[in-house]
């Protein structure tokens, strides 16, 4: 069994990101800037934004957290959204999602530029990536593809069964295995929770990617000897061996799934890692104009 170093591969990549940063900066172009917009205090969307942060200081891409506290009203935060849209010195921004119940998740994202929309989530870059038009792709889809092609994993003509169908996780990483591409070319069965049989699907899977939320969910009887296994899930529970006290957990039952796999993600160190360094690919994509040739910057 080999493990998918998320930690290790991201840490790599980020080195590559800072090199072109710095080739951008030797050579007198336009550093890429990062925008977040953090709403209210979640303890989830406050580390994945300091992460974040941390991530582009190590590679040099400029970033900025625009913070409101959770009474923010919809109406201000779309202003806020069309000011990031018309500011040329903004190559990318992301609103960090869950938003406030008083606001419409999806009226926000809708207002936010495609061409800056890095985080992937416009209805217009999920129209053109199913179209398999240049897009930005969500960053845990895009983290997980590049996991497979960096640890040179054959997608093609293997069974990829996907447990779970959220907009930002299962059903783009079913949408994108199932593209004529590499990695892509896979046979595709996306699970969701009305699934029958769902024990005889996963235990079929060359490739099982999983994206609940339900820790540990996934168990060795589920998986077929030999096959490659992709944990998405984030589950924080209380633990008393931790300084924090508290543990992450996987959807996959580690210890006991991991001796039938030829690769396996770790939780924390493998998809969470590679989801922040697909996001500064894509703003350096963005600043590059190389998915659309767009205006903001002069
Ligand atoms: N590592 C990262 O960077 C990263 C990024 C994003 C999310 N995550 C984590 O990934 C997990 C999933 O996130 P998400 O946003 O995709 O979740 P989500 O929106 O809550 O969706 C969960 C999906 O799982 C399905 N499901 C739930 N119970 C099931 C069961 N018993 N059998 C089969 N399917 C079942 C649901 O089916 P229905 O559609 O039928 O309800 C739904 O499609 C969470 O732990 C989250 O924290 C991690």
């Amino acid at each position: 069994m080999e493990k998918l170093d998320g930690k290790k591969l991201s840490s790599q990549i980020k080195n590559e990101i800072k090199q072109d940063i710095d080739k951008i900066r030797s050579e007198g172009g336009n550093i890429p800037h990062l925008v977040a917009i953090l709403v209210g205090h979640d303890g989830a969307s406050e580390t994945y934004v300091r992460n974040k942060e941390k991530a582009c200081i190590k590679t040099g891409i400029k970033s900025s957290v625009l913070r409101f506290e959770a009474d923010i009203s919809e109406k201000d935060l779309l202003s806020e959204v069309a000011k990031l849209n018309n500011d040329s010195d903004v190559d990318g921004f992301i609103v960090q999602l869950p938003l406030p119940d008083h606001i419409n998740e999806q009226r926000i994202v809708e207002k936010i530029k495609p061409d800056k929309d890095v985080d992937g989530f416009h209805p217009v870059n999920i129209g053109r990536m199913t179209l398999g038009m240049p897009a930005y792709i969500s960053a845990t889809p895009f983290g997980i593809l590049t996991l497979l092609k960096r640890y040179n994993i054959k997608t093609e003509g293997k069974h990829v069964v996907v447990l779970g169908r959220s907009n930002i996780v299962g059903r783009p990483v079913s949408i994108l295995l199932g593209q004529k591409a590499t990695p892509g070319n896979s046979t595709v069965t996306l699970c969701h929770s009305r699934t029958e049989n769902l024990k005889s699907i996963t235990a079929s899977a060359d490739i099982l990617i999983v994206a609940l939320g339900k820790a540990e969910y996934v168990t060795a009887d589920m998986v077929k000897q030999g096959a490659v296994v992709i944990d998405v899930g984030i589950t924080r529970v209380k633990s008393g061996k931790t300084k924090s006290g508290w543990k992450l957990l996987g959807d996959v039952n580690f210890d006991d799934v991991a001796p039938k796999c030829s690769h396996i993600t770790p939780v924390p160190g493998g998809v969470g890692p590679m989801t922040i360094v697909a996001l500064l690919h894509n703003t350096v994509a963005a600043s590059k104009q190389e998915i659309y040739k767009h205006q903001h910057r002069p």
